[in-house]
Order: structure tokens, then sequence, then C-alpha cells
């Protein structure tokens, strides 16, 4: 039995494609399908994969749908988590999406459940799998001639900070339920990365290192600029790890 991960599937079988630099970049030319080689080749039936957000371009759950199912259709048990991009998931209506993709999967249509991480966590051997979306700054940042920053939109970090406030929140939830059922080994997973560029270190490291998280794993950095934004590999006893799909080059990252 393995856990794996992976974000940013970014999957739109019926939804119109949004990011430009996804048609662009050769990693992303037929991904899904090199994505689903590479679980079929590494995942079994009793293995679970993680799917750390940006699932669907779909603005809606409709158009999310045919994304959801070739989904279901990999092998293993799928957790989703929330991503910034996933317009079909309203975070306060979680339990409607576990009872119709988990408990009623095959009414839904499904090829196997789906399972939805928000407020809640999945057990995995002795561990509990927890996570959030997230949040970070990410600007408008201002430069000096020579690239520093020398300043930001401070209304927009304000706004930021209550989002992340938010979602501290959603995480302490998580952990809280699991230990509260008796867990104390926890893998943590956000979409956004723990630390935004001005940080090195954050609320959401300050949480892992609380509860004794021993990875923590996130996903949304996309393109080689972007992939160092956050912490990478071990602070304070704690290893980072990134999984969006286009730096994994789609093959799942193993976990445990
Ligand atoms: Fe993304
Ligand atoms: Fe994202």
């Amino acid at each position: 039995m393995s856990l794996y991960v992976i974000g940013d599937l970014h999957l739109h079988f019926a939804a119109p494609l949004k990011a430009q630099n996804q048609l662009k970049d050769r990693v992303w030319k037929n991904h899904e399908k090199k994505f689903e080689k590479y679980c079929r080749a590494l995942i079994r039936e009793d293995d679970t994969l993680l799917l750390a957000g940006d699932h669907s371009w779909g603005r809606t759950l409709q158009e999310a749908m045919p994304d959801l199912q070739y989904i279901s259709e990999l092998p293993g048990r799928k957790i989703l988590l929330r991503g910034n991009h996933d317009m079909f998931w309203d975070a306060a209506k979680t339990d409607h999406l576990n009872e119709r993709f988990s408990a009623a999967w095959q009414t839904a249509g499904l090829a196997s459940p789906l399972y939805f991480l928000q407020n809640n966590y999945y057990p995995y051997e002795d561990y509990a799998l927890v996570g959030t979306k997230g949040f970070t700054f990410e600007g408008p940042f201002y430069l000096n001639r020579s690239g520093r920053i020398i300043g930001w939109d401070e209304e927009k970090e304000a706004h930021a900070r209550k989002l992340i406030e938010r979602e501290l929140g959603r995480l302490c939830i998580s952990f809280e339920k699991a230990r509260e059922d008796g867990y104390r080994k926890f893998i943590m997973f956000l979409h956004y990365p723990p630390t935004d560029i001005l940080e090195t270190e954050s609320g959401f490291t300050r949480m892992a290192e609380e509860f004794g998280a021993e990875q923590v794993i996130y996903a949304h950095s996309h393109g080689e600029s972007r992939f160092h934004d956050s912490i990478l590999g071990e602070m304070n006893g704690v290893r980072y790890q990134l999984v969006s799909g286009d730096f994994l080059k789609w093959h799942p990252y193993q976990v445990l």
C-alpha cells in the first residue's frame, strides 16, 4: 500500500481552456494521457492518490463532470483537495460533494468514489491526511531597477491576510478532528505554497510544526520560474515538497 500525490491537472474535457501557457509549454502537451499512463504503471487499487487542487477548468459542476469522471477512472483511492481554480467546489458544500461522489458514486456515474478533503481528514495507515486550499499573497509587488522588491499593494496584502486566516481555521479543524480520533501522525496538504515569496515561515508552517506534521505537500506553482517560490526540503523537522503536475512532469510523487 502506497500514498501518491500530484496537483494541478487543470483538465478541460468540457470547459474552455483559460491558460495560454498550457497550450504553449511542451510539458502540457497531451498531459492527461501521459499522466494516466504513469498512474496505470505505478498505482495499485489499494494505493491512495491525493490530488492537490486545480483539477478542472470547469466553471460549474456540470462542466467539471467529465474531468471528475476521468479522475474516477484512475487506479487507487482518490482524495481531492480544493484549488483556486476549482469553481465547481463550494467549500461550504463539501459534504454535498462527498454524499454525491463518495457515498452514492455509482448513481453519480463515476467509475469509483471520489473523496473531498475539506474540514475533515482521511486516514492512511496510522497517519491522518489533513489539508486545505491555503492562500498566499502573490502581489502586485513593486520592483526597483535591479529587480529587488521595494514594496507591494498593501490593500491586496491586507485582503490576502484575511483569506489566510480563514484557511488556517479550516486547516486547524482538519487537524483537530484527526487528533480527536486519536491520530498523532500527520501529512499536511495545501494547494497554495505554505509561504509567499516574502516569507521564510508562515501560519501554515507554524501549524505544521505545532501539530507535528511530518510532511507539508503543496502545488499551484507552475513554470520553472515559480518552482522555488516557497520552501523545498527540510525545515524545523518538517519536509516540504512541491507537487504541481508540470514540476513532476506528470509522474505522481510517492509520499509514503
Ligand atoms: Fe494550478
Ligand atoms: Fe492554483
